[in-house]
């Protein structure tokens, strides 16, 4: 016997339950689930009436609820507890049904959960899922992996919930097969900490460089926010620096640990990356940052070590300063989104997936966290050529980054002078002129390792692999 609800969640913390609610204020009937009762109780008292919910107590319950084929939603910790509570209700369920995993389960794990659970004839949806908690509730941007099969069964619900673009279309499309939504999701979360790395240099750049109070750097970020940057993480970044510490009264940012911490989809963006052979330098980079930051005893041991002795800007050779920045900014923010979207070319290739570039930009573009205007202008080049080798071949991508380079470079030899550590605007710029360069010290390399270790070599004027007898009694 099936039952009425169109879609299940299971795990009802922040994500899930706001997940829910999303779907029953979106007309659909939602059958709850949760490992400790009490919180579907709470769920149904507090929020019950937004729409239509079906609580169920036990799996069984929870099943029988669904109508078929059943579409059941788990929204729990990633990891050990989404094979268990696969598991758990694998065996419940019967052929065509299908069990989408929401949580942010690194790629390789739904790759084997979908083989495992498709020799079952159960369908399994990896989607990733960005927006936090509020992006759950008010409209995420949904990355879904999996079966054609299984899209077209969950592809117009997750089209009712979803965040809508500006031009009004929802940000979800199928990905591709397996592991393919959340591998987009992993690129996506470290796309977004090399963004916040690149706006966390663009503010110690404005403070120590220009001399800029938080408050002033607030007013730039707001200005910023109008242009060409326009986006949600200048937009908070603007909020956090305005915010004033009601306790003592100083800017916020200044009495926060200056210690990053991180969950670790950045660091899976950037292994894979090394799997894949593709340079993701900024991504690095902005993990890097994050455990550099974090090495407080190691910090604490270096506070001697000299440095250069700044001399102060006046306040028109600020405002150029700062303009410089912008341009900084952007140009590697290009180079990030580059790197990110070759990533997924990579991974796509690797695995066989067959991902639309564009389509990736046109759902990043509202719900998640590193929506942009910028996300227009990327997904318009890929939407004209597929195959695009990178962004950096787009023509108004090159232009622009052409157009910044002057003051990209003056900001990061400024930087270098004045001893403010840029790794992000650094490596993005060491990218952009190792694609530029006519010939790269790789060769001198590739002499080392045939000296060393008889590994060999190409020559630029004939086809072989070559190896030098080494003179000498080494
Ligand atoms: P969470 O803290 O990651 O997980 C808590 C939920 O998992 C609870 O419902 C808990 O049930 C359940 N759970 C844990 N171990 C379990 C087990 N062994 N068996 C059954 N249930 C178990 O919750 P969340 O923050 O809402 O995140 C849910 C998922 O979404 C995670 O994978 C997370 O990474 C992902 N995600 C989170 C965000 C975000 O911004 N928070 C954004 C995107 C994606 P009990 O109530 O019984 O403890
Ligand atoms: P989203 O896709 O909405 O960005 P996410 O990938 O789960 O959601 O996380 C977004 C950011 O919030 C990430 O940067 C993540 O932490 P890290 O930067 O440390 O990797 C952070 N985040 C997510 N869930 C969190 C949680 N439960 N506690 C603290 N931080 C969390």
């Amino acid at each position: 016997m099936s039952g009425t609800a169109q879609i299940g969640v299971t795990g009802l913390a922040v994500m899930g339950r706001n997940l829910a609610r999303n779907f029953a204020r979106n007309g659909l009937t939602v059958a709850l689930h949760n490992r400790t009762v009490s919180k579907t109780r709470a769920l149904v008292d507090e929020f019950g009436a937004e729409g239509t919910f079906v609580p169920a107590e036990s799996a069984e319950e929870f099943v029988a609820a669904l109508e078929r084929p059943r579409r059941l939603v788990i929204m729990v910790k990633a990891g050990a507890a989404t094979d268990a509570v696969i598991e758990e209700f694998a065996p419940l369920l019967e052929e065509g049904d299908v069990i989408i995993d929401g949580g942010n389960a690194h790629f390789a794990d739904t790759r084997r959960r979908e083989k495992e659970l498709r020799e079952r004839g159960i369908h399994f949806v990896g989607v990733g899922i960005s927006g936090g908690e509020e992006g759950a509730l008010h409209g995420p941007s949904i990355m879904p992996g999996g079966s054609t099969e299984s899209y077209a069964s969950l592809g117009p619900l997750l089209e009712r919930i979803a965040a809508k673009a500006d031009d009004g279309t929802p940000c979800v499309a199928h990905i591709g097969p397996d592991g393919a939504g959340h591998f987009v999701k992993m690129v996506h979360n470290g796309i977004e900490y090399a963004d916040m790395q690149l706006i966390a240099e663009a503010y110690h750049l404005l403070r120590s460089v220009a001399g800029y109070s938080p408050a002033k750097i607030a007013e730039t970020f707001r200005t910023w926010n109008t242009g060409r940057l326009d986006s949600y993480l200048i937009d908070i970044t603007a909020e956090v620096l305005a915010h004033t510490d009601a306790d003592t009264g100083k800017p916020f940012v200044d009495i926060v640990a200056d210690q990053a911490e991180q969950k670790g989809t950045g660091r899976w963006t950037v292994q894979i990356a090394l799997d894949l052979g593709v340079p993701v330098s900024g991504i690095a980079e902005a993990v890097f940052a994050r455990s550099l930051s974090g090495h407080a005893g190691l910090r604490d041991a270096s506070q001697s070590l000299p440095g250069p002795t700044a001399a102060p800007l006046d306040e028109a050779e600020a405002a150029r300063f700062a303009d410089q920045v912008e341009q900084a900014l952007y140009a590697s923010k290009i180079v990030s989104y580059t790197q990110g979207f070759h990533q997924i070319q990579a991974g796509s290739e690797e695995y066989g997936w067959d991902i639309d570039l564009g389509s990736v930009a046109s759902l990043w573009r509202a719900g998640c966290i590193i929506r942009a205007a910028f996300l227009d202008r990327i997904r318009a080049p890929y939407d004209a050529r597929r195959d695009l080798p990178s962004l950096l071949s787009d023509k108004q991508f090159a232009e622009d980054i052409g157009a910044a380079q002057d003051d990209w470079r003056a900001v990061i030899a400024a930087a270098v002078g004045q001893g403010v550590p840029t790794p992000g605007f650094s490596a993005a710029l060491a990218y952009y002129d190792a694609l530029r360069a006519r010939r790269l010290p790789a060769a001198l390399t590739q002499g080392q390792r045939d000296f060393f270790g008889a590994h060999t070599y190409r020559r630029t004027d004939r086809e072989g692999s070559f190896h030098t007898l080494w003179g000498g009694d080494r």
